[in-house]
Formats: C-alpha cells, sequence, structure tokens
C-alpha cells in the first residue's frame, strides 16, 4: 500500500560515511521555500561517527517551524492503509481543503504542508552528475517516487526535481508506470527510470526511480519533500507490470549485514543507519521479535501493553506494523480507552476525532510489550501531539484507534522511543530502551 508519509513539513539534512573515508558532515538545507526565515535546519555536528565499510548513517534534523495538526495526522494514516475516513474526521478533511482552496484562490501564501504531520527527510543523491533531493523515508511502503522534470510546472512548487535527461546513467524502464492513491484525494503516478543512487556514502546503480508526471494538491503544498523512499517489502511496490525492488533489497547483498536500523528522536536530529547496528545507540540489549511480512510489511506483535510506571501488565496482543512514515500510536480502541481513562480531562471529540485533553493534564507513561520480558517506554509526554485550538487548551492525543485499519500502527510516537531494528536477512524486528531528552 502507498504512503502517505509525505504531506508535511519537516526536517533533513546529513551526515553519510563512505567506507573508510572520515565522516562527512551533511548540508543543512538552506531555505524553506514556504518561508525565508524558517525550515533551515541546522547541520548536526553531533553526528560524526565512523562507521563500517559496507554500512552507512544517515543523520536527520527536525523542522522547527513545522506546526502540527492531529487529525490531519490521523486521517493521513487511515487514508494511508486504503481505509475510508471516519465521518467525523472526513468533515474535518473537507474542511481543511476548502479553506486552503480559498486561500489559493486569493493568491495568499498558504504554508499548507505545515498543516500536516511530522516527516523526516534525508538527503538522497540520484543519477549523473548527482542531483540532491530531500527524501522521506517510510517504512510503511515500497515505492522510491520524486517530483521529476517530468512534472507539470504547476505542480511544482519550490522541490527538487529529478532530471533524467540530466543524467548519464538515467535508463527509461520501458512501458513502466506507477500510480499511487489515497482515501483523502490526494495521489501521484508516473513513469520509471533506472539510474545511480546514493545515500549516506552506499549507492546502487540501476535503482527504480518512479518519476512523478503528476502530483496531486497535498504533496504540491508539501515544498520541503522532494518524494519518499518505501523501506518495507518489495510485494506491495506499485511499479507496474513488474515491481520493482526497494533500495534497501537492492543493497543489502553489498551490506555488512542485511538490516537497517532507524532511530527517530523527539525534536531532535535522529538516524538511519544501514548494513550495522551501532551499540551506543540504545541501552540494555536488543529483544527481537518475528516479522510477518505476507502483507508487505513490517508486521510484529506485541504481547500486550502497561498503564503508567507503577500499573499491571494487560495481555493482549496487538498486530501492529512498525511505520516511520505515520506520526501516531494507533492502537486497538480498547487499549486506547484504557489509557484515556487515566487522564484527566480527556475524552473522545467529534469535532477534532479522535481523544484530546487539557493540554496540562498529567499522562501516564505507556509501557509496549516485546517478547517474554521486554517493554518499550513512551513517556508520558510523547502522547500529547499537538494543541488542537491557538490558545493550547486542549491537545490532541498520540495514541488513537486503529479502528478499521485492520491492524495497528506502531508510529514515531512509538518509534522516536525506542532503538529500532529492521531486519530483513532473518525477518525480524529488533527492540530496544534508549536514553530519551
Ligand atoms: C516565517 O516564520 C516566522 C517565525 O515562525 C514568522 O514570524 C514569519 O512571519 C514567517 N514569514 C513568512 C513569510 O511566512
Ligand atoms: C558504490 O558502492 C560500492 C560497493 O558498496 C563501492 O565499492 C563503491 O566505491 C561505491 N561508489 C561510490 C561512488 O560511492
Ligand atoms: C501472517 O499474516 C497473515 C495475514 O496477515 C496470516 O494469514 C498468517 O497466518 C500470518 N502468519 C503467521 C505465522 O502468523
Amino acid at each position: 500500500m502507498p504512503a502517505l508519509s509525505a504531506l508535511v513539513a519537516v526536517l533533513l539534512a546529513v551526515g553519510g560515511v563512505v567506507d573508510a573515508l572520515p565522516p562527512r558532515i551533511g548540508t543543512p538545507r538552506v531555505s524553506s521555500p514556504s518561508n525565508n526565515t524558517g525550515a533551515g535546519a541546522s547541520a548536526d555536528a553531533g553526528s560524526k561517527r565512523s562507521t563500517p565499510p559496507g554500512t552507512a548513517s544517515l543523520t536527520q534534523i527536525r523542522n522547527p517551524s513545522f506546526i502540527p495538526n492531529g487529525p490531519l495526522a490521523l486521517a493521513k494514516a487511515y487514508s494511508k492503509y486504503g481505509q475510508p475516513l471516519p465521518p467525523d474526521l472526513q468533515a474535518f478533511i473537507d474542511r481543511i481543503h476548502q479553506q486552503a482552496q480559498q486561500k489559493r484562490s486569493t493568491g495568499s501564501v498558504v504554508t499548507t504542508p505545515q498543516q500536516y504531520d511530522v516527516e523526516y527527510l534525508t538527503p538522497v543523491t540520484i543519477g549523473t552528475p548527482g542531483q540532491n533531493l530531500e527524501i522521506d523515508i517510510d517504512t510503511g511502503s515500497s515505492d522510491f517516487w520524486v517530483f521529476s522534470s517530468e512534472t507539470p510546472k504547476s505542480q511544482v512548487n519550490g522541490q527538487t526535481c529529478y532530471n533524467p535527461k540530466k543524467s548519464s546513467t538515467a535508463k527509461k524502464l520501458d512501458g513502466a508506470t506507477w500510480e499511487i492513491e489515497y482515501g483523502d484525494g490526494s495521489s501521484s503516478s508516473g513513469d520509471v527510470y533506472l539510474d545511480k543512487v546514493k545515500m549516506g556514502g552506499l549507492n546502487f546503480s540501476s535503482q527504480a526511480i518512479e518519476a512523478a508526471t503528476r502530483v496531486s494538491d497535498e504533496f504540491t503544498e508539501d515544498t520541503n519533500n522532494d518524494g519518499l523512499m518505501g523501506l518495507a517489502f518489495g510485494l506491495i511496490n506499485q511499479v507496474r507490470p513488474q515491481k520493482q525492488k526497494t533500495f534497501f533489497e537492492n543493497l543489502q547483498p553489498s551490506l555488512d549485514k542485511p538490516l537497517f536500523t532507524a532511530d527517530l528522536k523527539s525534536g531532535a536530529p535522529g538516524h538511519f543507519n544501514f548494513g550495522y547496528i551501532d551499540k551506543n545507540a540504545y541501552t540494555g540489549s536488543i529483544t527481537y521479535t518475528p516479522v510477518n511480512s505476507t502483507q508487505g510489511f513490517w508486521m510484529w506483535t506485541s504481547p500486550g501493553y502497561t498503564i503508567g510506571a507503577s500499573g499491571k501488565f494487560k495481555s493482549s496482543p496487538i498486530q501492529g506494523i512498525a511505520d516511520t512514515g505515520t506520526t501516531l500510536l494507533l492502537l486497538p480502541s480498547s487499549v486506547v480507552t484504557a489509557y484515556y481513562k487515566k487522564v484527566s480531562g480527556a475524552g473522545y471529540d467529534s469535532s477534532n476525532s479522535g481523544y484530546v485533553f487539557p493540554c496540562d493534564a498529567t499522562l501516564p507513561s505507556f509501557y509496549v510489550s516485546v517478547g517474554d520480558s521486554a517493554r518499550i517506554k513512551i513517556p508520558g509526554q510523547y502522547m500529547s501531539y499537538a494543541p488542537v485550538d491557538s490558545q493550547g487548551q486542549n491537545c490532541f492525543g498520540g495514541m488513537q484507534s486503529d479502528d478499521g485499519i485492520g491492524f495497528s500502527i506502531f508510529g514515531d510516537v512509538f518509534l522516536k522511543a525506542a532503538f529500532v531494528v529492521f531486519d530483513a536477512g532473518k525477518e525480524r524486528l529488533g527492540l530496544a530502551a534508549k536514553k530519551l531528552p
């Protein structure tokens, strides 16, 4: 299933490392098309590290000018998994679209992308000579698509476009097309080139690059995001007539270990590492749990959960996917209800299509169990996603219901709290605790 990890403004930048060469510190994004003072992120000087051959490390930085929107983050998840939006949520989205439309037609500068949720952008180089794009790495989808020279000018709004004509190594993949559609009406489609791709010092010479010949308004408005790189399983790649492998699948034979790790952080630079496990990135030990890739996702099952430090373990298997492209943590409604019962003033708010609570409420931590004896602690403050009103009185919860999606989604609210190993070699997910800010 395609990913919509993309609709929002956020981050970027980073440090790749080639073989035995000294570490490179990434270039920060220089300007934000939507706000010249805005989204420039600073390079992460702290990311210097040396990595062994056959490995790579990427650093990410969060866009400080990002304005979050809870209901949109939720809608994005529904849309991503092809589920119709619940009526409350649909009404909310319709209102947003109407507003955006009105503002666009009067020509005022609306930074609509910032109304959507967080995404993490990472620098990727395509072609020869290299063209640098800022890409959203999404473990919940399997297509690598980019804005391109074939995307109509009217649909491009500051994004960097891949131009195959300016790459001596680009080759058209004849007859191949792709199309991605979302329940909220956003979509993109195009044709396919094979070209060289470099990321964090790793490279593959004939990666399928899905060049957009059309993107919908939502993507156009997400000015910082030049495309999306899916790192789920090739099974759900959308290229026809023949599915294409993901960059990670192509890289696997040349990696030291057939795995990558995600170390996302709350409001701070995070890393994706390929081919190795950084022992300094986590505390304690890594607990591995089997992945069921039948549906093309990094799907695993947690045996249960605990609410609050002194709470009792509740045995209740939760099947869900590890998805860097979804911001929120979406769990079965029984779990969500149990959690918000412990938050004074919390309740389901139909005008916001989700659980909200007073922003000054005390939020219990939430523990997700992994395997027989390990668990990941999500600090209470991660459960407050964003205010729903301009006075900052009520806040939208970081945990919401997965009703109708068919499985749970362990999105960024959860992933930020853990060090996560995506081990394709053994089809398993490794989870470890780490120091949290
Ligand atoms: C850019 O962002 C800053 C700080 O968030 C704000 O004060 C300023 O008005 C914005 N400028 C534009 C052109 O939107
Ligand atoms: C591409 O990767 C190969 C194998 O990992 C490596 O030998 C080569 O130096 C890399 N080339 C560049 C330009 O990074
Ligand atoms: C994996 O998931 C599929 C469908 O999602 C299910 O039919 C199958 O039983 C699962 N396999 C295991 C070993 O749990």
